[in-house]
């Protein structure tokens, strides 16, 4: 979207000539302009700048994908993105303010589309988030509509500045923002509204799938822990202030056509640390925090749950804290959405349900629903006995088969994904000793160390299991648990990748040993694979796309992807590595082994940021030698959007009910 003058200048409580950080602290809402002075005013400092870089760089080498995700397979191929290059580009590179440098890093790490290796700086990214009041949804593959419910969200989360989009439409839709609502959209900035679509796909991140970053620019809904949120989508939400205002051609649902221009305006987030001028914003703001950096976890009390800068990027609603489980969660420069779904779409008598998983049964009698929006949020034990019980309910009200509904699922526990898997299965050759896939992590030669280190110790670095490093948390190919005298990174296996060297540990086996599941799976499986129908929005990704990929592919389960271009292949999910982490997780390894000192272990954070990566792979179900990553997920079924469906979570279960049973 190109810049405009806001057709609103937002007054300044407090006027500092020079300060363009102070023109905008007290306020909630600001102009995206207002917000870029500020951060514009912020120089590179070149100590920082270099902190960032070899902090990202040193951690990348912990990151299972970047041989991979130099040049990408079919149908994944325009994931191209050689990381070290570019980083060594910007590292030579000088830049206009620090705000600009961070675009860049920001924009080039996402170019890896991938939900798991994402750079966040929380001085820039969601500070300020950038909001229009009408999200699109896609319809009938073709055509970009404004939502019907486009006004009802906007008014009841945006209710203090509708006042200020009302005043823009003046002269071209007087009182027209509720005369939006499904409107199709015939032009965004004098442009065919792909253009922009498209734009946003190629900025985007987080997914491989062409397909699913498209889809990204719409809105969607999610279930939460204790509700149904509404995701606005790129087009109305943006994370940095990228757009100052949108130019559209629409047509009304009464068939006027008009041209509206709309400002994104821009709302401080509830956890940006209030201000009075660039000095108290960068203080409050933009230096490394409590969990920013690792810890020995054996001298200090964060150990056992995670940090809160990582939780903040997880795309799971509620918090999934437990460092113990073994998880595999996207991140984003957005926080999980918290904004409500409207009343009137929200489904409605649960047969019962545990905070983001929640069971519904259709009008038919026969078919049953599991919505569930992540696989962590509410504690470990009480997600898996929520989800037996459910299903079991299910059964008993009548179900002979269930609609999974992950839309947004963003992962979590990683066994937890196993054992719903091994729960509505039963006990088979594809779900015991594992549900899961088999990996591999990573082989850096620092790695081979801090395992060295544990090995040496006897284990005594680590008494309490709690290092990702240590053996005994490991299972080989033959689900033997290793021995505390296992390095199991030595000997590293090597491959060539895209045409460069690169080295991965042995293969791993089971993870989720019976231990883990914390409710004991029953004896038989409570659905048939086949009646089964995954439905995802495409946004299911880590432990959403474990669960998803081993039940398409080796159950037999039905996938359904909801909306999407009609001439771009859909893929049902994607981003499912194996298990995902962090710098700061990876910098704890390194100071609980006594490590820090390794010209290899990146150097603490100055900045208040997070650097997620992929630390286990998972090898593919239809070819078992290379990453499921990189292979293809095509849904065996596409329902197109309506106006009436879009959104609409118990209109959608029906029609994919019926599209497909
Ligand atoms: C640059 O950043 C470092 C580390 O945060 C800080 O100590 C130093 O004061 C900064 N320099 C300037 C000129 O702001
Ligand atoms: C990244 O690390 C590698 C290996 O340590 C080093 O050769 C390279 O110069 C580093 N790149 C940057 C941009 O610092
Ligand atoms: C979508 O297609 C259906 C069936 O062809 C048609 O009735 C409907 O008007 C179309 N909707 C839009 C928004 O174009
Ligand atoms: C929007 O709000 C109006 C008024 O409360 C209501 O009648 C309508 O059903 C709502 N529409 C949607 C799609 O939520
Ligand atoms: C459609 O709605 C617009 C905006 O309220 C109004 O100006 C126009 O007259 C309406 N057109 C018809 C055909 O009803
Ligand atoms: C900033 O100030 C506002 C208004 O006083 C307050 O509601 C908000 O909680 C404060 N934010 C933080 C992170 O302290
Ligand atoms: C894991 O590898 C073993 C040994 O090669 C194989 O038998 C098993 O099928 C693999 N499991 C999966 C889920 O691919
Ligand atoms: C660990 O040691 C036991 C007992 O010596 C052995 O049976 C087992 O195979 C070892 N595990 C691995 C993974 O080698």
């Amino acid at each position: 979207m190109r810049f405009l003058v806001p057709a609103v200048v937002l007054v300044a409580v407090v006027s500092a000539q020079n300060d363009h950080c102070a023109v905008i602290s007290g306020q909630t809402w600001v102009t995206p302009a207002q917000v870029r002075e500020c951060y514009r005013s912020f120089a590179v400092n070149e100590t920082e700048k270099a902190n960032i870089i070899e902090v990202i760089n040193k951690t990348l080498s912990f990151h299972t994908s970047v041989s991979y995700e130099v040049q990408a397979p079919w149908p994944y191929s325009d994931t191209h993105e050689d990381i070290l290059a570019d980083l060594a580009r910007i590292s030579s590179q000088t830049y206009a303010s620090d705000y600009d440098l961070h675009v860049d890093l920001s924009l080039t790490v996402k170019r890896l589309h991938d939900g798991h290796c994402v750079w966040v700086n929380y001085c820039y990214d969601s500070a300020f988030v950038n909001y229009l009041p009408i999200p699109l949804v896609l319809l009938n593959g073709t055509d970009v509509h404004i939502a019907l419910e486009a006004y009802n969200v906007s008014s009841v989360e945006f209710a203090e500045v509708i006042p200020v989009w009302e005043r823009a439409l003046i002269g071209t839709l007087d009182s027209g923002l509720q005369k939006l609502n499904g409107a199709k959209v015939l032009k965004i900035d004098d442009q065919d509204p792909f253009s922009a679509v498209n734009a946003n796909a190629d900025i985007a991140g987080g997914f491989q799938a062409y397909g699913t970053r498209q889809n990204g620019f719409f809105s969607s809904y999610q279930r939460s822990t204790a509700s149904w949120s509404y995701v606005l989508g790129n087009f109305a939400q943006q994370s940095l202030p990228l757009s100052d205002s949108v130019e559209l051609s629409v047509q009304l649902v009464n068939g006027t056509t008009a041209n509206v221009v709309l400002p994104y305006l821009s709302r401080i987030s509830s956890s940006t640390v209030n201000f009075t001028s660039a000095d108290t914003y960068r203080s409050g703001n933009c230096l490394a925090v409590v969990g920013t950096n690792g810890v020995n976890y054996y001298e200090s009390t964060l150990s056992s749950t995670l940090a809160d800068p990582l939780v903040k990027a997880q795309q799971v609603p509620g918090q999934a804290v437990e460092r113990s489980r073994a998880l595999n969660i996207m991140l984003d420069s957005a926080p999980a959405s918290d904004i409500a779904l409207p009343t009137q779409l929200q489904p409605v008598n649960p047969v019962v349900g545990f905070g983001e998983g929640q069971f519904y049964l259709l009008d038919d009698g026969v078919t049953g629903v599991l919505a569930l929006g992540s696989f962590s949020g509410n504690s470990y034990d009480v997600m898996m006995q929520g989800l037996l019980d459910g299903l079991v309910e299910l059964r008993s009200r009548g179900a002979q088969r269930l609609v999974v509904d992950l839309t947004n699922n963003g992962g979590g526990y990683i066994c937890g994904a196993h054992f719903l898997h091994r729960i509505i299965i039963g006990p088979t050759s594809t779900t015991e000793p594992q549900a899961g896939l088999n990996t591999t992590a990573r082989d850096p030669e620092l790695a081979r160390q801090v395992v060295q280190t544990i090995v040496d110790s006897s284990g005594t670095v680590d008494p309490n299991t709690i290092l990702l490093y240590n053996p005994l948390g490991w299972h080989d190919i033959h689900n033997e648990q290793f021995n505390i005298t296992d390095n199991w990174l030595v000997p590293p296996v090597a491959k060539v990748i895209n045409r460069r060297s690169d080295a991965f540990s042995q293969t791993l086996g089971s993870e989720c040993p019976p231990a883990e599941y914390t409710t004991p799976p029953p004896d038989e499986g409570l659905f048939d694979g086949s009646q089964v129908l995954i439905h995802s929005g495409d946004r299911c990704a880590s432990s959403c796309s474990l669960f998803s990929v081993t039940m398409a592919k080796l159950e037999g389960s039905k996938t359904v992807v909801v909306g999407g271009k009609n001439d771009v292949d859909q893929k049902f999910c994607g981003v499912v590595g194996g298990q995902s982490t962090d710098f700061s997780t990876i910098d704890s390894e390194i100071k609980t082994t006594g490590l820090k000192s390794n010209s290899r272990a990146p150097p603490d954070l100055l900045v208040n940021g997070v650097q997620g990566i992929t630390w286990r792979l998972g090898y593919g179900i239809w070819n078992p030698s290379e990453p499921e990553e990189w292979q293809d997920r095509p849904a065996d079924y596409n329902l197109p959007l309506t106006l009436d469906l879009a959104n609409n979570p118990t209109k959608i279960w029906d029609k994919v009910a019926s599209l497909v049973f």
